[in-house]
């Protein structure tokens, strides 16, 4: 879609502390505009090491909370009677004068004889979760961010290379949120400076200038080689998609619009796709996934609304090019094991598209090994697209594929510093789709500055010299998808998570290391009782406070 918010944004403000290499570092809590952002500086930014439990009885608990809690951590036992309590985030109130505390004392005492919001943080609600590590579901392939132009211009910007390592390690490594996934747009994408693929020169039907990288493309692969560098990222899962054919190749020549590949374009596109995957392998970013085209009825519906590099497919057109095309050519090639993924557009388009497609070309979804879904209308279009997608393509690898907020006309399309009710919303789709049984979920833009952008989309943005910024923010969205990524590696399991009633939402996992990881969301304005039951483990009691998320883990 046509805007997004990235979970970073960045400031030109300057700070500075001593940051330790691999240990635990507290958020650097500021006040913004809609709530509380972490600020990361080329000196300093949080990280958490991931837990070591010392016995099998021990449970372990990363909380963030709407007050300001990010990744703090409380650990205690199963078995023991006595109730723990995470304890939220305390403002620290500057020293006053006696006469300002008296008062402040019989506001207090006003405001809770007379508010709502205070009478219910004194009420304590509670639940039992069920976790049954028998019940086994879908095996998770990961999480991930999107490296887009717009991401490797601001990176490009940062004054000193420590921040943008920063940035990395915070999505990338262990002590970060664990990501492992990435999506690479092929060519140019809505989030850029401006549009662009290889093969532009009208007629280059030989595709002559793919032997070597584009200059941008020089620019995103050192900053992802140098992500994976510092990050130590151990397996990225790096998925290639394509935002438009050159105009030359296409029905309006144009970048957007209405318009399509021309179909003397197929087998020369299917050959752009595997140039490309060589290129990428060549210069030491092996690529794991491609799809079939971002958003491709873009270019057939929605083409009044998206101002942005587009081509349309419908599911008929798309099945012939996948068919008779694309998927030969990937299937007879060196690269013969990428996985295939389908759609990359909206829910709604679910499961007709894959219907239609395989009434086209009987068996042509045959060649996919995933399908992709972005997640801009989850809240209009329900769950039954899905599951009735699963029932009838089974097998497939499911995963989000964009993921941002901004996007539609009633939302505020700048980024809004601090909004903890992003986090939510980004915390109930997460759970939505991972108890569908989606395997995978990859965000937007890893960053984007103050206004949503760098993008060419509106005309609005203007380059300028900006080799000054020297902060980021980690938005509360953030932490959000870090309490889903950063204990659930690679193939963990899910399991069934039944919580008593609704005051708790929950999704947990099995890990190849036999461990139980659990998010758990009270989204309540009261503080909840906590009673976790586990098949094997016993139980234990803890109180989690008002609007907070959580990531449990235990042997
Ligand atoms: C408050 O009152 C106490 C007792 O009279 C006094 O010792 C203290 O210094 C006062 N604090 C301030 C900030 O005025
Ligand atoms: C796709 O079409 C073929 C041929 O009509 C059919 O046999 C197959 O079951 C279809 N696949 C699905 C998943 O419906």
């Amino acid at each position: 879609m046509f805007a997004s918010r990235g979970v970073l944004v960045l400031g030109l403000l300057l700070l500075s502390a001593i940051g330790g290499r691999s240990e635990s570092i507290p958020c650097k809590l500021r006040d913004a505009s809609h709530g509380k952002v972490c600020v990361c500086t080329a000196d300093y930014c949080d990280y958490l090491e991931n837990p070591v439990l010392t016995d099998e009885n021990e449970w372990y608990l990363i909380s963030s909370s709407k007050q300001g809690l990010r990744f703090s951590t409380t650990s205690d036992k199963f078995g023991t009677e006595k109730k723990v309590t995470v304890q939220d985030y305390v403002e620290q109130v500057p020293e006053a004068a006696n006469e300002t505390i008296v008062s402040r004392l019989l506001d207090d005492v006003v405001a809770s004889a007379f508010t709502l919001e205070s009478r219910e943080s004194s009420i304590t609600r509670s639940v039992t979760l069920r976790l049954d590590r028998t019940k086994t579901h879908q095996k998770m392939v990961g999480f991930g961010g999107s490296y887009t132009g717009s991401v490797t211009y601001l990176v490009d910007n940062f004054k000193k290379s420590e921040l943008g390592d920063h940035l990395y390690k915070s999505y990338y490594a262990e002590q970060g949120l664990g990501f492992n996934l990435m999506r690479v747009p092929i060519g140019g994408c809505d989030f850029d400076l401006e549009p662009w693929s290889y093969a532009e020169e009208e007629g280059n039907t030989l595709l002559s200038d793919m032997d070597e990288l584009d200059e941008r493309d020089v620019a995103r692969v050192a900053q992802i080689r140098r992500l994976v560098e510092v990050s130590g990222v151990k397996n990225l899962l790096v998925k290639g998609t394509a935002w438009s054919a050159p105009p030359w190749m296409k029905t309006n020549n144009r970048w957007t619009g209405f318009g399509r590949l021309k179909k003397q374009y197929y087998q020369i596109w299917a050959d752009y796709h595997l140039r490309w995957l060589k290129l990428m392998e060549d210069n030491g970013i092996p690529i794991w996934a491609i799809s079939t085209g971002n958003e491709p009825l873009n270019g057939i519906f929605f083409m009044f609304f998206v101002k942005f590099m587009s081509m349309g497919w419908t599911p008929q057109t798309q099945a012939v090019f996948l068919n008779d095309y694309l998927g030969p050519a990937i299937r007879n090639s060196e690269f013969k094991d990428i996985i295939l993924f389908g759609n990359d557009d909206q829910r709604f388009t679910f499961p007709t598209w894959f219907k239609m497609m395989n009434r086209t070309r009987p068996n042509s979804i045959d060649y996919l090994d995933g399908l992709a879904v972005h997640w801009y209308w989850d809240e209009i279009f329900g769950s039954s697209f899905i599951e009735q997608t699963t029932e009838y393509a089974p097998d497939k690898i499911l995963i989000v594929s964009e993921s941002c907020i901004g996007d539609k006309p009633w939302q505020a399309a700048a980024p809004l510093l601090g909004s903890w009710e992003r986090a939510e919303k980004y915390a109930r789709d997460y759970l939505l789709n991972l108890k569908l049984g989606f395997h995978g979920w990859i965000d937007w833009n890893i960053c984007l500055d103050e206004g949503g952008g760098p993008n060419y989309v509106d005309n609005m943005w203007m380059p300028q010299s900006l080799s000054i910024l020297q902060e980021f923010y980690k938005q509360p969205m953030f932490y959000a998808m870090g309490h889903f990524s950063k204990l659930v590696p690679e193939g963990s399991v899910r399991i069934d998570a039944v919580p008593s009633n609704v005051n708790l939402d929950s999704v947990a996992f099995l890990r190849p290391d036999n461990k139980i990881a659990a998010v758990l969301f009270n989204s309540g304005r009261a503080d909840l009782d906590i009673t976790l039951v586990d098949s094997v483990r016993g139980q234990f009691v803890v109180n989690v406070p008002a609007k907070s998320i959580h990531t449990l883990l235990y042997s």
